[in-house]
């Protein structure tokens, strides 16, 4: 079965990361007898470089023909002058949106091996396993009427969160089904108590639940007593279903839990069309690091987890997904850490180094 990738490794440490999972690709076709394909295209700052948008249509069409997209990162200080509809930011949005990926699962999994690395005391994260589904193509992200106008003289800046059912059904039914096929347990997170939107989003949430997934556990939090919770005892939560904004700020907590910003996966999925084609794209959490671009530091994990995720999600190959994953513990195990987890006696590597050590495991596996 021949599998057709889409690389847009974006700005940043975005290419540097990208490249150790074209070597696992590249092994993977080797020894493990896969047919994974890879092109690649431009999305953000250097493609408003090079076409003066962070994305073209021609990127957009070779993602939709592609079996599933893997983005590095996007954005950086050479770019953050310019107009807000042309930075790199909007590229990735505008991908989102393009390919409707509604969906955003963001796991949280501390590592073993990595249960030092965080601030937080090891019996607070040790064996956390949380997973995050966050709202991607809708919310105040893309509410409109949005901007920034001059009223009397003085300037006066809005947007508008707002969501249509058929949005909250959508990804609240895939949390559910995410929560049934784990612990059944569903945390949906709302500031029902002021937002109009959100209390709606509450409502349709719980007629969803009474309706289809009543042997789920369900419970509401307002976001704000959710990000505390997150901290004081994450492992009361399984998943969390929430909007884009909340998404996008509890997903960054969530990943200090486990460690680093650098080990965090993710996958953002469409719905599944008539033809059984469901478009994806799988990304690292973090952003693209510019203090570390080009110096192979970074930390090539989190994008390496994300193709793990791609060949789960999108190809159904989980035999050769749960080898990657124990091929990355066991490069953990052995000590092997770049900066951004190192500990008092590991040995710091490189980012190519990282991605060799991943490949030398899967090899012993
Ligand atoms: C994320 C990022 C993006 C977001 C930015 C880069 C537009 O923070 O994927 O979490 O806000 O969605
Ligand atoms: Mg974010």
């Amino acid at each position: 079965m021949s599998k057709k990738i889409l690389f847009l490794p974006g700005d940043g440490i975005g290419p540097e990361v990208c490249a150790e999972v074209e070597k696992i690709i590249n092994w993977l076709n080797q020894n493990l007898n896969t047919n994974i394909e890879t092109e690649e295209a431009l999305i953000g700052g250097i493609s408003t470089d090079q076409y003066g948008k962070p994305l073209t249509d021609e990127t957009i069409e070779l993602a939709k023909a592609a079996d599933a997209v893997l983005l590095g990162a996007v954005g950086g200080p050479k770019w953050e002058a310019l107009d807000i509809s042309v930075r790199p930011e909007k590229g990735l949005l505008g991908i989102r949106k393009a390919l409707d990926l509604f969906a955003n699962l963001r796991p949280a999994i501390t590592f073993k091996e990595l249960v030092h690395s965080s601030t937080l005391k090891e019996e607070v994260i040790s064996d956390l396993d949380i997973m995050i589904v966050r709202e991607l193509t809708g919310g105040i992200y893309f509410g409109e009427p949005r901007g920034v106008e001059t009223k009397n003289g003085k300037k006066y800046g809005f947007n508008t969160l707002a969501y249509s059912e058929d949005e909250v059904l959508r990804v609240a039914r895939v949390a559910f089904d995410i929560a049934t096929k784990r612990n059944g347990k569903l945390c949906s997170v709302d500031k029902a108590n002021v937002l109009e939107a959100t209390e709606m989003w509450r409502d349709i949430v719980t007629d969803l639940h009474s309706k289809n997934y009543k042997e789920v556990e369900l419970s509401h939090m307002y976001v704000d007593n959710a990000s505390m919770q997150l901290v004081r005892n994450p492992k009361q939560f399984d998943v969390i279903v929430t909007t884009n904004m909340f998404g996008d700020i509890l997903s960054d907590t969530a990943a200090m839990l486990t460690g680093s910003l650098g080990m965090l996966p993710s996958a953002s999925l469409g719905e599944v069309q008539e033809n059984g084609k469901q478009h994806a794209l799988y990304e690292p959490v973090h952003g693209s690091a510019p203090d570390i671009a080009g110096q192979n530091k970074a930390n090539p994990l989190a994008t390496i987890l994300s193709f793990e995720m791609m060949l789960r999600y999108s190809f159904s190959l989980s035999d050769i997904a749960d080898k990657l994953n124990k091929a990355v513990k066991n490069v953990l195990a052995a000590g092997h850490r770049t900066v951004d987890i190192q500990e008092k006696d590991s040995n710091v590597v490189s980012t190519s180094d990282m991605g060799d050590l991943v490949i030398d495991e899967l090899s012993k596996i």
